[in-house]
């Protein structure tokens, strides 16, 4: 018996791989050190018949056999076959594997799994750095052994879902509130919250003042053909033109009663048909308003209303009329480079306000050249119909003469320095 056994104990210890029947999930279990921990095999129906071993980074811990211990200590075990592993420390981690052997050599049942020592995670303390426009902030989490520290953040006591990184971005608009930011962190074995932080920035700046009306032109470009908002219009007029405000009242009847303001002043009422502010001839049947001869003052914002017998507003137009000066011819002058090999041309126009520039080569339109200079090389702009510029403020245009580039040639390079003229002459004379 004692032999059978002996032999038994020789095939475990040489065929354990070939004879491995039972695959097992390999599993990951986290603790705390100083903890104590049971690897549960679960072997409900282990008997003394049969073989247990267990094994700790590839090295037997404990094996018995027909109930006889051969390695370890009995209470190493439960009766389930569940290691006890008591007062966990650094090395008590690595993998840890179970195998249960039945009288015939059959592996039967088993265990396997990696066990991580974790210590417990230090209460975090959560930083914060505000960004440059103080609309940000980023905050950190610190804990003293971040190893296998999972983290979590909360802002008014409310989890933060998918914020899990130690650090946390945040836009001071997007989060009000008193109770503040919080980090948790854990780390299977133990878990640790901060204290809330409040995200304390500098007052951001007061609001600014309301803009003066009128307000300043944009660009040219922007200020003719955007609307300033859904109903409002920018109208480009030429100085002394006559202009229209479309109000487009299709149903417009004597019974309504319509307005029109300029600058906040009424020019114009109407009401029951009677006018009682304006002239007649100042609106057309369809209630838009006749500008003529339009001047300077002429510009401004004007308004119109339109309200029924029972003083509903029904109707209206707003908008912003800019008068413009009729742009003059424009001049080019140009103005050679000290090198011969560039050239600067300038394009002059009487009235430049809210001009928009052009400029073309050879009949060809120069594309990104919107500015009241052109710089170009000789070399690359060739041909004899040349350089013209285009002035345009919405409401006008017109295009200067073509003007063709006449700059010197460069100077002759300059004679030899004394030092290259001696060195030139004696290797001459070698050569003689
Ligand atoms: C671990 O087990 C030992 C023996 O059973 C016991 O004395 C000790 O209090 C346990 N420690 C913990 C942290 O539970
Ligand atoms: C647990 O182990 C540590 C060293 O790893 C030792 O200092 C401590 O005294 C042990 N505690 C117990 C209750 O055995
Ligand atoms: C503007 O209208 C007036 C009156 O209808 C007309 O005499 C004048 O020629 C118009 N001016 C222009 C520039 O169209
Ligand atoms: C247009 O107005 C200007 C002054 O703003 C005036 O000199 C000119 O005579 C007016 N033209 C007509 C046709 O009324
Ligand atoms: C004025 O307009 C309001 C709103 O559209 C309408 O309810 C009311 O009947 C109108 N009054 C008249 C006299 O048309």
């Amino acid at each position: 018996m004692v032999c059978g056994d002996y032999r038994l104990f020789v095939l475990l210890l040489t065929t354990s791989s070939i004879v491995a029947a039972v695959s097992d999930e390999t599993l990951n279990v986290y603790a705390l050190l100083g903890s104590n921990l049971t690897l549960p095999l679960d072997q409900k129906l282990l008997s003394d018949q049969d073989a247990l071993r267990w094994a700790h980074n590839r090295k037997v811990i404990f094996y018995r056999l027909s109930g006889v211990v051969r390695r370890g200590e009995p209470t190493d075990v439960d009766v389930a076959g569940s290691l006890q592993l008591l007062n966990l420390s650094d090395s008590s981690a690595g993998d840890y594997k179970a195998d249960v052997y039945d009288r015939t050599g059959v592996r039967v049942n088993g265990w396997s799994g990696h066990v991580y020592v974790v210590g417990k995670v230090s209460t975090p303390v959560v930083t914060f750095l505000c960004g440059s426009g103080d609309a940000t902030a980023t905050l950190k989490c610190d804990v003293r052994n971040p190893k296998h520290v999972v983290y979590a953040w909360t802002h008014e006591g409310q989890l933060l879902t998918g914020e899990t990184k130690p650090t946390l971005s945040v836009s001071l608009a997007k989060f009000k509130g008193d109770k503040g930011f919080s980090c948790s962190v854990s780390n299977s074995g133990s878990k640790a919250q901060s204290n809330a932080v409040q995200l304390k920035s500098k007052q951001p700046p007061p609001p600014p003042p309301p803009p003066l009306p009128p307000p300043t032109p944009p660009t040219p470009k922007d200020y003719c053909f955007k609307a300033r908002s859904e109903e409002t219009f920018n109208v480009c007029a030429l100085l002394g033109s006559n202009l229209t405000l479309s109000l487009d009242q299709k149903l417009l009847s004597d019974r309504d009663a319509l307005r029109w303001a300029h600058n906040s002043k009424v020019i114009f009422t109407r009401l029951s048909g009677v006018v009682s502010r304006g002239k007649p001839t100042d609106v057309d049947a369809a209630g838009s308003l006749q500008l003529l001869n339009l001047s300077i003052s002429s510009a401004g914002d004007y308004k119109a209303d339109v309200y029924n017998r029972t003083g509903v507003r029904v109707n209206g137009w707003s908008g912003h009329v800019y008068v413009v000066e009729k742009v003059s011819t424009p001049v080019v002058t140009f103005l050679c480079g000290s090198s011969g090999a560039t050239a600067t041309l300038k394009c002059n126009v009487l009235n430049p306000k809210y001009v928009v520039y052009a400029w073309t080569h050879e009949g060809q339109l120069l594309t990104g050249e919107t500015k009241p200079t052109l710089s170009v090389s000789l070399a690359k702009f060739k041909g004899d119909k040349g350089f013209s510029c285009i002035v345009s403020n919405s409401a006008s245009k017109a295009q200067s003469n073509a003007v063709q580039l006449k700059c010197k040639p460069p100077p002759p390079p300059p004679p030899p320095t004394p030092k290259d003229y001696c060195f030139k002459a004696s290797t001459v004379m070698a050569a003689v």
